[in-house]
C-alpha cells in the first residue's frame, strides 16, 4: 500500500530500534533486558491501597477537569515547597498531564510551529527532537559531551538564543544521567530572558539521586519569567503504567498547554489524581526505598562490570548506566559502532542495552543500560558480558 502518513509524520526518522526488537523477538526467553527505562519495582503497597480507595468515589468515574484537581494541584505546590522551598500559585503555575512524555510533546505543538527552532540536547529523549518535527518547526542539536560533563555549552546557549524559540532541556538526564547545578540553571534563565526564549527542564528523574538531591529550574528566583518543568510520578513512586505527571512554571506556557490539552485530551484519571495527590505527601517515605533499591543495583552492575575491566563512570542520578564502549569497539569505522556492539552484546550475551547513537549523534559511542533488573540478573548479565569481553 502506498505510504499513508501525513507528510508531517513522514518527517520522524525512522525507528531505530526496529532490528533490536525484531532480535528480541527472534532470541525469546533468556533475555535480560536492560533497554527500555521502564521501571520494573512494584508500587508501594499502600499507594495501591489509596487507589483502590480512590475507585469507589462516583465522581472519580465522571470526565476529569482539564488542569486537574485543585486539591491535587495544590498538594503539588506543597510538594515544590517541601522539596525545592519554591512557592508555585495551584491556579495558574501548576498543570497535571497524562504522564510527562504528554506534557513535552503537546508543549511543544502548543508553542512551536513553522519557522520556529527548538534546542534540544543531543544526546537525548527522543520525544523532544520528533515532537518538534512533528510541529513543523527545526529541532537544533546542543550536543552533549562528556568532556563538559554532559551538560550543554552555555556559550553556544548564548550564541544560538537569538534564533531559538524554546530550548529543552533534561537533567538529570536521559540517557547521560548528568545532573545540572543550580548555576548552570541560573545561567540558562540569564540567556533565556536575555533573547527571549522559553526553557522545559524534564526533571522527571529528580528523585531518582544516589549523593544529593538535584536542583529545580525554578529555583532560579527569575526562572518563570520564561521556563516551566516537568515532573512524574511514573519513576519515583515505580507506576509508568498509571500514566501522571505534572507541569509547574510560566502561567503563560502552561496556559498554552492547556488550551492544546482541551482540544486533545480530558486529564488525567480522577483516582489516580487523588492517589498520587497522597503519594507527594508522602514522597519521603515512599521514595526512599525506590531509591536505595536503585542505588544498590548501580553499585552491583557498576563493580561487576568494571571488575572485568570495562572503564566506567557511576552516574549520580537515573537508573541509567551511560557507558562508553570498550577501547575495540571505538575503533570500527563502518556503520554505527554503538548499534554494532548493542547487537553483539544480545547475540552474545542476551542482554539488551538501548544504542547510544539512537538517542542523537552524540550518543555515538556509548550505550545506555537500564537497570530495570534485581542484583541477581544484573550479576548474571554483567558476567556474561565479562566472559564474552574476554574473547573479542
Ligand atoms: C527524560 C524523560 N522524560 C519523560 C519521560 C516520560 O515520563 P512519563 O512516564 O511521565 O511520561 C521519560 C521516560 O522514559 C524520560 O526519560
Amino acid at each position: 500500500m502506498d505510504n499513508i502518513f501525513a507528510p508531517r509524520l513522514n518527517r520522524i526518522p525512522p525507528y531505530l530500534f526496529s532490528e533490536l526488537d525484531r532480535l528480541k523477538a527472534q532470541l525469546g526467553r533468556g533475555l535480560i533486558d536492560l533497554g527500555e527505562g521502564n521501571p520494573d519495582l512494584p508500587p508501594a503497597r499502600a499507594l495501591l491501597a489509596r487507589l483502590q480507595q480512590a475507585l469507589k468515589r462516583p465522581e472519580n468515574h465522571r470526565y476529569p477537569t482539564y488542569a486537574g484537581k485543585p486539591a491535587v494541584r495544590s498538594r503539588l505546590a506543597g510538594w515544590y515547597h517541601q522539596r525545592f522551598g519554591v512557592r508555585l500559585d495551584p491556579e495558574n503555575e501548576v498543570l497535571m498531564l497524562l504522564g510527562s512524555k504528554e506534557g513535552a510533546a503537546h508543549l511543544i505543538w502548543a508553542l512551536c510551529g513553522d519557522g520556529d527552532q527548538v534546542g534540544v540536547t543531543d544526546p537525548g529523549y527522543p520525544v523532544y527532537f520528533n515532537n518538534t518535527l512533528l510541529a513543523g518547526a527545526t529541532p537544533v542539536s546542543i550536543p552533549l559531551e562528556e568532556k563538559n560533563r554532559f551538560l550543554p555549552d552555555l556559550n553556544l546557549i548564548d550564541r544560538l538564543g537569538p534564533r531559538l524559540k524554546l530550548l529543552c532541556l533534561n537533567f538529570p538526564g536521559n540517557p547521560t544521567a548528568a545532573v545540572a547545578p543550580l548555576e548552570f540553571y541560573q545561567e540558562v534563565v540569564r540567556l533565556a530572558l536575555k533573547h527571549g526564549f522559553y526553557v522545559i527542564n524534564d526533571n522527571v528523574y529528580s528523585e531518582l539521586w544516589f549523593d544529593t538531591p538535584p536542583p529545580s529550574i525554578l529555583q532560579v528566583p527569575d526562572a518563570r519569567g520564561c521556563a516551566i518543568e516537568f515532573h512524574s510520578l511514573s519513576k519515583t513512586f515505580s507506576i509508568p503504567g498509571w500514566r501522571i505527571g505534572m507541569a509547574a512554571g510560566n502561567p503563560d506556557i502552561l496556559r498554552a498547554l492547556l488550551k492544546i490539552k482541551q482540544n486533545v485530551d480530558s486529564g488525567p484519571f480522577g483516582a489516580v489524581q487523588d492517589a498520587a495527590a497522597w503519594a507527594l505527601q508522602n514522597y519521603r517515605k515512599l521514595a526512599e526505598p525506590v531509591r536505595r533499591a536503585y542505588a544498590r543495583r548501580m553499585k552491583v552492575f557498576v563493580r561487576a562490570l568494571q571488575s572485568v575491566g570495562w572503564e566506567l563512570t557511576p552516574p549520580r542520578a537515573t537508573f541509567y548506566l551511560w557507558a562508553r564502549l570498550p577501547e575495540r569497539w571505538q575503533q570500527q569505522v563502518n556503520g554505527s559502532r554503538s548499534f554494532a556492539f548493542v547487537l553483539a552484546l544480545l547475540e552474545n550475551c542476551r542482554v539488551v542495552a538501548a544504542p547510544g547513537a539512537g538517542f542523537g549523534r552524540y550518543g555515538e559511542g556509548y550505550i545506555r543500560f537500564a537497570l530495570i533488573a534485581d542484583e541477581k540478573r544484573l550479576r548474571t548479565a554483567a558476567r556474561r558480558i565479562g566472559r564474552w569481553l574476554k574473547t573479542v
